[in-house]
């Protein structure tokens, strides 16, 4: 794993932009797997002036992570409308192009089978994710295994309690979503880790230098071999050493 700590997550969002930029100007159709929740924001405002700076998006196919069962893509909290304001809306992919588990489907498990389908033919080159407070990726959360195919999940109270700061109450957030499963996430060609933030800093150092054990679902990222953790000061602050010093991977 390579660890890049930024000043701010200003700073690590165009470092994360300038990834992005190499895997869609190399491959003739490049496919970003990307992420939801505050995290990604500053990469996806660093790729939005890439574009308006002259980056053509318009051979890339996206693939995101989740969604919650039972918001429709036009739900202000679904993750469909988060991209849409977040990135979606301000570049040149298309609408045909992008992809998100539709949380709303009559079958649901129809719909991860659906979904592992657009996997599959998109295998996907520059994989972002997030990390969960409990060290969740996408939505897989610290259980006895992790599921390797897109499936449903019940949220753990923890991840529901956190995701509540976006809704009125936390009665209005979904209990249930669907994720892309790890195999999907491993199957990346590279992946990209955030984080941010002194709440990030425990499960960043559990995921990063700890066992890999399915309770701690970041820490398989260890079993890949092009992973980049970018973090800020503040997540990264229990990776230094006594003298203030880096640890390596
Ligand atoms: C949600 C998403 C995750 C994300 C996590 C962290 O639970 N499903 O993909 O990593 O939130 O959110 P934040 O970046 O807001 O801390």
């Amino acid at each position: 794993m390579k660890i890049r700590v930024f000043d701010n997550a200003h700073d690590a969002g165009v470092y994360v932009a300038a990834l992005a930029e190499q895997v869609v100007e190399r491959q003739a159709k490049p496919v970003l797997g990307l992420a939801t929740g505050s995290t990604p924001i500053p990469f996806y405002q660093a790729l939005i002036r890439l574009h308006q700076c002259g980056l053509d998006l318009s051979n890339v196919t996206t693939i995101n992570l989740d969604e919650y069962i039972g918001l429709t893509p036009s739900h202000p909290q679904s993750y469909a409308r988060f991209m849409w304001e977040n990135l979606f809306s301000h570049v040149n992919i298309p609408e045909t192009q992008i992809h998100l588990p539709n949380g709303v489907a009559s079958d649901l498990e129809a719909e991860c089978i659906r979904y592992d389908e657009i996997i599959r033919k998109n295998p996907i080159h520059l994989q972002v994710l997030g990390i969960g407070v409990n060290g969740h990726i996408g939505f897989n959360e610290p259980d006895d295994t992790l599921l390797s195919r897109t499936h449903i999940v019940n949220l753990c109270p923890e991840t529901v309690a956190s995701n509540a700061r976006f809704f009125q109450h936390i009665d209005d957030v979904p209990k249930r979503a669907i994720t892309m499963g790890v195999q999907a996430i491993l199957q990346a060609d590279q992946i990209v880790l955030m984080a941010f933030g002194r709440e990030k800093a425990e499960i960043i150092a559990k995921a990063v230098f700890g066992e890999v054990r399915t309770d701690v679902p970041a820490s398989i990222l260890n079993l890949h071999k092009n992973v980049t953790v970018v973090l800020d000061k503040d997540s990264a602050s229990e990776l230094f050493d006594e003298s203030g010093v880096l640890r390596r991977k």
